[in-house]
Order: structure tokens, then sequence, then C-alpha cells
């Protein structure tokens, strides 16, 4: 299957999780899994959430991979917090080359941020790693944020 008949097929399959049996946290973190698991290269896939006592920091939701020590990133630090207070896509192709980054594990080489929002303020992210430099590509970018809106109705 090429990889835009892949993007369809995962954006039904998450549509359908987000409208079948759990809990949202159950939900978001199947989501996780179903695109760590069937997209290669997508090797740490989180949902980081604005923290609902400080709309200035971001605290770490349900994710697939390795665990990580940033559990809460504050509004404009690392790629994460700099797509928070942006409101941005970050698309990095090299985490090596950036000043204000926060590394998870030696192994990431790129990584790709999507802010979530409702009623047009941001309410999370989506952000995936990648052991391969320059990974993700605005097909990636497009096809993320269609789970990030499927992922709004579970934040
Ligand atoms: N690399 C991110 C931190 C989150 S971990 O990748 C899971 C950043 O620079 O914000």
């Amino acid at each position: 299957m090429n990889r835009q008949n892949l993007f369809k097929m995962l954006i039904d399959k998450a549509a359908g999780i987000s409208k079948g049996d759990g809990d949202n946290e159950f939900k978001l973190n199947a989501i996780c899994g179903l695109l760590k698991n069937n997209l290669p290269g997508y090797d740490w896939v989180g949902f980081y959430l604005v923290d609902k006592n400080n709309d200035r920091e971001l605290v770490l939701g349900p994710y697939a991979g390795d665990p990580t020590d940033h559990v809460r990133i504050p509004f404009g630090r690392g790629i994460c917090g700099q797509a928070a207070e942006t409101e941005e896509t970050f698309i990095i192709d090299d985490v090596t080359a950036e000043n204000n980054y926060l590394a998870c594990s030696i192994n990431v080489k790129s990584e790709i941020v999507i802010p979530i929002f409702r009623n047009n303020r941001i309410i999370g992210e989506l952000d995936i790693d990648s052991h391969k430099k320059s990974a993700f590509t605005d097909q990636d970018e497009q096809f993320l944020k269609k789970i990030g809106k499927i992922a709004a109705d579970l934040i």
C-alpha cells in the first residue's frame, strides 16, 4: 500500500477508535499505538496536553514508545514548547542542529509537532520522534493535522 492510501486507512481507523468503546485516555493511547505500529519511522508517538491549571505549560499525555523525562514542558521550551507558543507546526529534519531542543533519547534524529485546537484555542499537541533524519514531510503534516482533529474531541 502506498503511503497516501496508508494515511487514508489510518484516518478511518483513528475515527473508528474515537467513536468506539473505552474512555478518552484509552482511545488516545490506541491512536498512538496505531501510528507507531503502522508507519515506519514513527518511533515515538505521543500527546502533550495543555495543563488545565496552567495554560502556559504542557503535560505529557498518552504515548507509545520509550518513557521520557519530559513530563512537563513550559511554553517556549524545546520544539514542543515552541510549537505551543507559536501555535505552528514544527518539522525538524535534524534535531542536532537545534539550539532549543529537549532530547528524549540519543536515537532521535528528527521530529514533527502538530498543535491541536478546540474553538481556536490550543489544547494540546501531537509529537512524533524518528530515529531517521528528515523522516517527516508536508504529507505527514497534512495527515497528522487530520489525526489531531480526531484527537481534539478526546482531549
Ligand atoms: N523533543 C521534544 C521533547 C519531547 S520528547 O521528544 C518526547 C522537544 O524538544 O520539545
